[in-house]
């Protein structure tokens, strides 16, 4: 580790208090002009580093740059984030995890982009990843569950992500089935699960899942800004982007028991914002049903008009009758 992110590493540990430069020249085992010419290239990186006298340096409260450094505190075993990278820009999260998943790299990897270019949604749709405000992050798994409950990965992850939130801010998130999570009646979190499958034998190679938080985004595009929310509805400087990717991170390093257990499907039920209600199927051939129960797999056991229960698998429903 280069001493620039040791000291970032006690800085980030320490934010908000002043670390005098003694300190961190000891903990580092660099000079204090060494110290000094890497507080000022992360001034350069853009973190609001104070000079105290006579008490050294601090991190202000309301830095939120993401970093593994500032992930590190909130974490409850450096392992969980031995297989993170983080970047300031990426096309799609997505797409860089797949491509590594392709490469051979490990079951477990992390990658988490400040931005990003070309964000993608479910069916086609982009997802709005502006810099600074978001989080957007990809899990890479060999799950070693059959294919048939991959799909599941989705489910559980949604519910991984509402306990994260929740763990944070207090607000109880809601689940719009599949995975969309919803605070006050705003989506505030969209997840988009890729499986890369094996050409020849047509098994599952890795399964990508990608989760997009609004963290303390606020200006959407026009089309999405009566739907689109974020967590917070104004920054309280006290819960930054590393301390919400921490705790997503420690959720999901659970999900593969999740997964195997099926039991957190009570959890999915409670949290659900379809459950006993009226909805309109809104992909394929639009329908008006009545959702009745959700099943062990994840699917939505819905009563048609005419009395038939079927089970809808894949696709998406609205709310309202009108627009959600
Ligand atoms: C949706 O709401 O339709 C799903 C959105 C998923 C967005 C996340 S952001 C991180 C990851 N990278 C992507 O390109 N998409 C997912």
């Amino acid at each position: 580790m280069s001493s620039k992110s040791e000291i970032l590493k006690v800085l980030e540990a320490q934010k908000g208090k002043s670390v005098s430069g003694e300190e961190l020249a000891t903990h580092v085992g660099v000079s204090r002009t060494a110290i000094w010419k890497a507080i000022n290239s992360l001034k350069a990186d853009g973190y609001d580093i104070k000079a105290v006298t006579n008490k050294g340096y601090m991190l202000e409260d309301l830095n939120d740059i993401l970093s593994v450094e500032g992930i590190l505190p909130f974490v409850e075993d450096a392992k969980f984030i031995e297989k993170l990278q983080i970047f300031d820009v990426l096309e799609s999260t997505n797409i860089t995890a797949k491509k590594l998943g392709i490469d051979g790299a490990p079951s477990g990897t992390i990658i988490i982009a400040n931005e990003q270019t070309s964000g993608r949604g479910r069916m086609g749709r982009k997802f709005y990843s502006p810099p600074n405000t978001g989080l957007y992050m990809s899990c890479m798994l060999r799950p070693s569950v059959s294919a048939d409950d991959c799909v599941l990965i989705t489910t559980a992850t949604s519910v991984a992500v509402c306990r994260a939130i929740e763990g944070l801010t207090k607000r109880k998130p809601k689940i719009k089935w599949v995975n969309d999570i919803f605070l006050d009646g705003k989506k505030v979190c969209g997840i988009l699960t890729e499986a890369v499958t094996d050409f020849e034998s047509g098994s599952i190679e890795c399964v990508v899942v990608g989760i997009g938080i609004n963290v303390d985004t606020v200006d959407f595009p026009t089309e999405i800004q009566n739907i689109a929310g974020g967590i917070y509805a104004e920054r309280t400087g006290k819960i930054s982007r590393n301390q919400l990717a921490a705790r997503v991170i420690c959720e999901l390093s659970n999900i593969e028991n999740m997964i195997k257990s099926h039991d957190y499907i009570e959890e999915y039920k409670k949290r659900s914002m379809v459950l006993g209600k009226e909805v309109r199927i809104i992909s394929g051939k639009e329908e008006i049903v009545d959702v009745v129960d959700i099943d062990q797999n994840g699917g939505l056991v819905i009563k048609h008009k005419d009395g038939e229960v079927t089970v809808l698998r894949t696709g998406e429903v609205s709310v309202r009758l009108t627009n959600t």
